[in-house]
């Protein structure tokens, strides 16, 4: 179970909701180049779909489609998967911050501020990928700690797997 609402102390956290499907789609149309790498771009039917999707062998209480507000603004949106692959170990689905405010360290501190947080609980390791291309997406896992573990072949695209260990005594 995680305490999404301790996950920040930057942000305020919480779950999104129907309510807030606007703001979402405001939010990753600022970020066009993103679909030329996961086509089709998005729309409220595609968002509405992220937020009930979960992966195999989880349930939909591990899954936390959440928010990060500054003010009132919605500044990201994270999809966060808790024992996926396998418990203890967290995946992050999906992550994008408003291009208005990107390049503020504002992704870094979101991330940091998750990985402290998961840490602390003993998660083991922090999963994700992107497509092979997505070099924003790269460099900023990649600056963040993240180490490239493998790819997968997928619809035509490479998609690029990787970790950060939190407690290596447990990874
Ligand atoms: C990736 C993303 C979350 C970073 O958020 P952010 O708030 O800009 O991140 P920060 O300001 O903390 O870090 C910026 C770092 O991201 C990377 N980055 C940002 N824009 C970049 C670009 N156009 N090209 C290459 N790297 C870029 C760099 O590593 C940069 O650090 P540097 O300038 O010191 O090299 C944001 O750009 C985003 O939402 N992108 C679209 C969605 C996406 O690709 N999400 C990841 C999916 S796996």
């Amino acid at each position: 179970m995680i305490d999404i609402k301790a996950l920040s102390k930057t942000y305020i956290v919480r779950r999104l909701t129907d309510a807030d499907i606007e703001d979402i789609y405001r939010l990753c149309s600022t970020n066009p180049q993103y679909y030329i790498h996961m086509p089709p771009p998005v729309s409220r039917e595609s968002i509405i779909a992220d937020m009930c999707a979960i992966p195999p062998g989880v349930t939909a209480d591990d899954k936390y489609y959440i928010g990060c507000f500054d003010g009132g603004r919605l500044a990201a949106v994270l999809d966060l998967i808790d024992g996926y692959p396998e418990k203890g170990v967290a995946y992050i689905g999906f992550f994008m911050v408003d291009a208005a405010i990107q390049s503020c360290g504002v992704g870094s501190v979101i991330i940091n501020e998750l990985c402290r947080y998961l840490s602390d609980r003993g998660f083991a390791s922090v999963r994700l990928a992107w497509v092979d291309g997505n070099n924003q997406a790269e460099r900023f896992w990649l600056k963040n700690g993240f180490s490239k573990t493998g790819s997968i072949e997928r619809d035509d695209k490479t998609i690029i797997t990787a970790q950060k260990i939190l407690n290596p005594i447990f990874a």
